[in-house]
Formats: C-alpha cells, structure tokens, sequence
C-alpha cells in the first residue's frame, strides 16, 4: 500500500465537566486527507484545500504530526500528505485534531501499523500543541480512538477509551465565526477555588459511570461547567440562549464544544436530538451571524481508510 484516503471525524472536547480531559467522536462531520508515501525522505504537504493553512511543514498541525510519528519509526521513506479541510478552523469541534490525527493514522497504515491507536494520540498531540500553544489530547485521543475518551493523566499518557451507551446523540450548533483556541484559553484563571474544583470532580466521577451504566439521567446532571463556561461564554454570541433552548427541549445537557464557538448538546434519541437541534437554532435565528446545525450519533470507530 503506497497511498491512502482517510476520513478524520470532528470531536466535541471538555463536555463541560472534563476539561482538557473528556472527549467524543462525531460522525458524518470530518476532513479528508490522501498521504501517499515518497522515495524521498521527510514530510511535504503537496495540497490543501477549504482553508487558508501554510503549506511549510513546521508551521502545519499535520505536518508537524506527521515529524513526530516519522522521527520515532525513522522509516527509509517518506511521505506526501494532501489536505481536504471541511471542519472550519476556529471553530470547537476539532479541525486542528483532525488534521493531526489524520497524519499520524495515515502514516502508520502506510508503515505497516508500528504503533498502535493508543500510541498515536502522543503524536499527534505534538501537533495539536502548534495550534494552541499547549498538548492536550481530548480531541486527538477521541478522533483516533473513537466513542468517548478520557485523558486519566498527561504524564505519562494514559488514555482511556468509553464505549458510548447507545441511544446517546450529540447536536452541534457551529456559529460562524472564528474562535482561536489560544485566544479561548487567554481568557481562563491560574487558579480555581477549591469548591468549584469539588463540583467538577464530582460531575466528572458521575458523567464516567452515567457511561459505563447507561445511566442517562446521571449523564445529564454531571454535564454541568461551574470551571470554564462561566469565563468563556462571553465571546460566544448567543451562547446562554441556545443552550437553554436545548435544555428546554429535552437535552441531558448543554454547553460549550471544546473552546468554542459551537456549542454542544447532548440527548437520549435521535428523534429528540433532532427536537433540540430545532429549538437551538430557532434560538439562534435572531443572533445575525450564519450558523450549521449537525445532529450526530456518537462515532465508536474513530480516524478511518475511506
Ligand atoms: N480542551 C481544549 C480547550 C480543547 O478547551 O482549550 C480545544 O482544543
């Protein structure tokens, strides 16, 4: 196998309770990405299309991915990667993971599969760093793994992939606007009081075991953010009204998808899903910014061979 089409699925992070840890894979929603291997050593970036990206392999997430993964296998190759972007940059549901994890996956098919899913999240991490200035994997880790994952530590990393209990839907309303991830994080605290770090504890334990029990009404009172949203949800317009939308149409529960601009909701059934999606957008008609609406099972398989 010298070349290969890949599909890299968008990812809702943080799911209010788990900062920089939770995550979720979407389905239907992702980039494409052709890598084909090269005689020549190194990593060039040939194409990119539906974004405004650099070519230079340095200043490219998937192309400093890709160094990560190539300068550890050290292969007697190398590789040309070409990039179809449908997730807008900016905007909370993973575009720079899927570019990552995209790399990583597709290069490791390429090489026979040295390393396993797991291992790629490191990675592809490196890549993710470039975008917002810090390595978290809480999209990386669910674009790659698939379901729901939990980053348990950082240092060394040890991931943790949930099976999604299976009625659960996620909505994303995605406003058009650009948010920057580093900007996103500017805005947050050094320092968290002790109690609010009790709460997110406590949600955090309940959303984990709402999954591993199907316990959907333990799922919907865990997703609270008492840490983030409160800081955050000023540069979302709109954001409070459509996240009471949501809640009032039926939604577990609601909030910010990773550093926003989207914002996420998540239902029991895809018939209410679809009732959430509508009461969301409604709420957003008045706003005056253009937005898409996606109504997504949970993904269990993650980064794939298209
Ligand atoms: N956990 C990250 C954040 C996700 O909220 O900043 C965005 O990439």
């Amino acid at each position: 196998m010298n070349k290969i089409k890949i599909f890299c699925p968008a990812t809702i992070a943080n799911l209010n309770c788990g900062f920089d840890v939770l995550g979720l894979c979407l389905e239907g929603i992702g980039d494409e990405m052709i890598i084909s291997k090269t005689a020549e050593k190194g990593i060039r970036i040939t194409k990119i299309t539906g974004a405004d990206l650099p070519l230079e392999t340095e200043k490219n997430v998937a192309g400093v991915a890709a160094l990560a993964i190539v300068n550890t296998a050290n292969p007697d190759c190398g590789f040309e990667i070409e990039i179809h972007k449908k997730i807008k940059a900016g905007s909370g549901i993973g575009s720079s993971s899927a570019s990552a994890a995209g790399a990583v996956f597709g290069i490791n098919e390429l090489l026979g599969r040295p390393f396993t899913r797991h291992e790629l999240v490191d990675f592809a991490m490196k890549g993710e760093a470039l975008a917002s200035g810090c390595e978290h994997a809480d999209n990386v880790a669910p674009c790659i793994l698939g379901g729901f994952t939990l980053v348990r530590g950082y240092n060394p990393l040890d991931v943790i992939k949930i099976q999604s209990p299976s009625e659960l839907f996620a909505v994303v309303l995605h406003p058009q606007i650009e948010l920057k991830t580093s900007d996103s994080r500017a805005v947050l605290p050094n320092a968290v009081p002790l109690k609010d770090t009790i709460t997110q504890c406590g949600n955090l334990g309940g959303f984990i075991a709402g999954l591993y029990t199907s316990d959907y009404a333990l799922i919907g009172r865990s997703l609270q953010d008492v840490i983030i949203e409160p800081h955050r949800q000023k540069l979302i317009p709109g954001f409070e009204n459509a996240k009471n939308a949501a809640l009032d149409a039926g939604a577990l529960g609601a909030g910010i998808s990773g550093a926003g601009p989207s914002i996420f909701a998540l239902c029991r059934s895809q018939e209410k899903a679809e009732k959430v999606a509508y009461a969301m957008s409604s709420s957003y008609l008045d706003i005056g910014i253009d937005f898409d609406m996606h109504v997504s099972k949970i993904n269990d398989e993650g980064v794939k061979i298209m």
